[in-house]
């Protein structure tokens, strides 16, 4: 697994991780969350004068379009600091810690389990591609995004093999760590709402298990065609939640058949679907990418294959899955499915005991896709 680089890129980190933080709550969203408000980017480093996250945020933002409080003449003027406040608060639910910027927008929670759990999938990622951060085929990139970056490894990771390129990540969630390398910085922002950077720029946006997380794919990718650079790509990584086999040990009234069609169904309730893996590359070339390329790959549920590669990839998802079933599904069952804690850690534990089943030959499809956009384009 890939270790953050310790360089640290600046002295004092504007947020840290609150305890039980719903009490400071002083929202009025329900769930799931209504309407949508003001597009907010705070960098996740200090924010003083004169600091580098003021000059990367500068030069990648389209000052027209953002209302960020970096913007002179921001309404939230010097507000920034309660803003970093609100922003680094979280809520406990279920014994577990979500974010609460923008609360309820996401199913997972932002705890330390949780982030293990994210940095465990990176790996796998790692495995899958051996080695490679992306597919798309890169030339000298200087300027890339992450959406929905969590930890922010494949930032991190990201910015090491590029030096001379610039970073950013954005997510919900302040969880990336404060010692990154110093071509690397992160935002806090909604990627659902209209992105505030600057057009035709980003020479790759990287966008990583974000089912789940978008109302309106359509929508997004034509966010991101907007923000890509002409000739720049855009690749997206997802996999399926529906675990098959190709010799029957999943058969329609499998542990492993009921447990899809329940995340595909939640998902569903969320108003934001798990099925995307299935439908990037049509979704992009929709958006107007070109020379669009979907490479498949398949995740065992534990390490029952003979091929020592997906051997390892599976005993890997085993230990993912595992520890992490909690975080995936407790919000979505209880919220958004009305399940009880007890019928909904039930149905976790039997998950967890068919994990353990190696004479099912169960896995998860995938798919990494990308595209290019064109250098000239009707599209805007
Ligand atoms: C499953 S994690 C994947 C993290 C990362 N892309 C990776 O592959 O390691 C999904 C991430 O998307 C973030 N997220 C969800 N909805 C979001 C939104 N509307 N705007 C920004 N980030 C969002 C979550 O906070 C979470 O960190």
């Amino acid at each position: 697994m890939a270790a953050p680089n310790t360089k640290p890129n600046n002295s004092s980190s504007i947020y840290s991780i609150g305890q039980d933080s719903a009490l400071q709550l002083n929202d009025d969203t329900g769930w799931p969350p209504h309407g949508a408000s003001s597009p907010t980017h705070i960098p996740t480093g200090p924010i003083d004068e004169g600091d580098h996250h003021d000059d990367i945020h500068d030069d990648i933002h389209d000052e027209e379009a953002s209302d960020s409080g970096f913007d002179s003449g921001s309404l939230l003027g010097d507000d920034t600091d309660t803003l970093a406040s609100s922003i680094k608060a979280s809520r406990m639910e279920n014994g577990r810690q979500y974010h609460a910027y923008r609360d309820g927008a996401y199913w997972g929670p932002n705890d330390e389990h949780a982030k293990e759990i994210l940095d465990f999938a990176h790996h796998m990622y790692l495995l899958t591609l051996d080695n490679k951060l992306h597919l798309a085929p890169l030339e000298n990139p200087q300027n890339i995004l992450d959406v929905g970056t969590g930890t922010g490894i494949w930032a991190i990771d990201m910015a090491d093999q590029y030096p001379s390129a610039n970073v950013v990540g954005t997510d919900l969630s302040p969880i990336q760590p404060e010692w990154v390398p110093p071509n690397c910085s992160f935002e806090i922002d909604d990627v659902t709402l209209e992105w505030t950077f600057k057009p035709n720029f980003f020479d790759f946006i990287h966008i990583r298990e974000m089912f789940g997380s978008i109302p309106d794919w359509d929508y997004f990718f034509e966010q991101a065609f907007r923000h890509t650079k002409p000739g720049g790509y855009v690749e997206i990584v997802e996999h399926s939640v529906q675990p098959i086999s190709e010799d029957d040990t999943v058969g329609p009234d499998h542990f492993f058949t009921l447990w899809g069609q329940t995340v595909i169904e939640m998902g569903k309730r969320f108003g934001k679907g798990f099925e995307i893996w299935s439908e990037s590359k049509e979704r992009m070339e929709k958006a107007g990418f070109v020379d669009v390329v979907e490479v498949r790959y398949q995740w065992p549920m534990n390490g029952w294959s003979q091929d020592k590669k997906l051997k390892n990839i599976g005993r890997w998802n085993q230990l993912r899955l595992h520890e992490g079933v909690e975080g995936f599904m407790l919000r979505l069952l209880t919220q958004a499915g009305g399940w009880s804690i007890a019928r909904a850690q039930v149905f976790l534990a039997e998950m967890r005991k068919a994990l353990k089943d190696y004479n099912t030959h169960a896995f998860l499809e995938g798919t990494v896709v990308y595209g290019r956009k064109p250098m000239s384009t009707s599209h805007t």
